[in-house]
């Protein structure tokens, strides 16, 4: 999903989040299949930011959902790896980056099955993933050590505040966060920015995100 309006609605629906993944997954074919096509191909500012000043090397998008990070950062020179659970989404991400001339290397794995391997990006990005917290601890733990010496950790989602100040995300507050409860999430990893930002968007919606920032020492 490429704009905010898209990647603000994920999560589980309302109530108790899916707890069967194959109907997770098929959640989330839907919601990709029915989200308007692709179109401005915006990043999310709050990554371009971020990735925008560092040196560019192998990076990890995790739910890429239909890759406008992972081909925002291919585009500024990173080897990117995007992966999602959602064949829809990733049909998407393939069209965005032949559209944009790059290559990225998508791969279709559930994040609570696949293990990403272990100190091999330069950057690992996690961007409005939004899980019951006994999962989410498990796909951050991995993230985390998926981070190379020197390497980055970026996680971006809608804060908890969000549920009753900004617009959009999942109305569950059970899988919104704080940036403090990711930053105790991320073992091996040193904290370097937690953050709730409040950002509006052109038709002046507001939306409050947590930020967390983490590097990996050097070797
Ligand atoms: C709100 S979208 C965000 C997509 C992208 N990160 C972005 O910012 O545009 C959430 C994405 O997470 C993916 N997702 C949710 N649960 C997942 C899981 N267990 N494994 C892999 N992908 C998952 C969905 O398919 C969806 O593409």
């Amino acid at each position: 999903m490429s704009d905010h309006e898209g990647a603000a609605a994920g999560g589980p629906p309302p109530g108790l989040p899916i707890s069967d993944p194959a109907e997770r997954r098929r959640h989330w074919d839907r919601r990709h299949a029915t989200h308007e096509p692709i179109e401005s191909g915006e990043p999310d500012p709050i990554l371009a930011r971020y990735a925008g000043d560092l040196a560019p090397g192998r990076a990890l998008d995790l739910a890429c959902g239909d890759g406008r990070n992972a081909v925002w950062l291919a585009r500024h020179g990173w080897r990117v790896t995007g992966v999602d659970f959602s064949s829809v989404a990733l049909d998407r991400a393939r069209q965005r980056a032949a559209a944009a001339g790059v290559e990225v290397d998508w791969q279709p794995h559930d994040l609570l099955q696949w293990v990403p391997p272990e100190g091999a990006y330069e950057l690992v990005a996690l961007v409005y993933l939004h899980l019951p917290p006994p999962e989410r601890r498990i796909v951050l733990a991995r993230a985390a050590r998926a981070v190379a010496p020197a390497g980055r950790l970026l996680v971006v989602g809608h804060h908890r505040r969000n549920l009753e100040e900004g617009h959009g995300g999942p109305r569950d507050e059970r899988v919104l966060y704080t940036a403090e409860e990711l930053a105790a999430e991320v073992p091996g990893l040193v904290v370097e920015r937690t953050e709730a930002v409040v950002q509006e968007d052109a038709t002046g919606r507001r939306r409050v995100d947590a930020v967390l920032a983490a590097r990996r020492p050097m070797a």
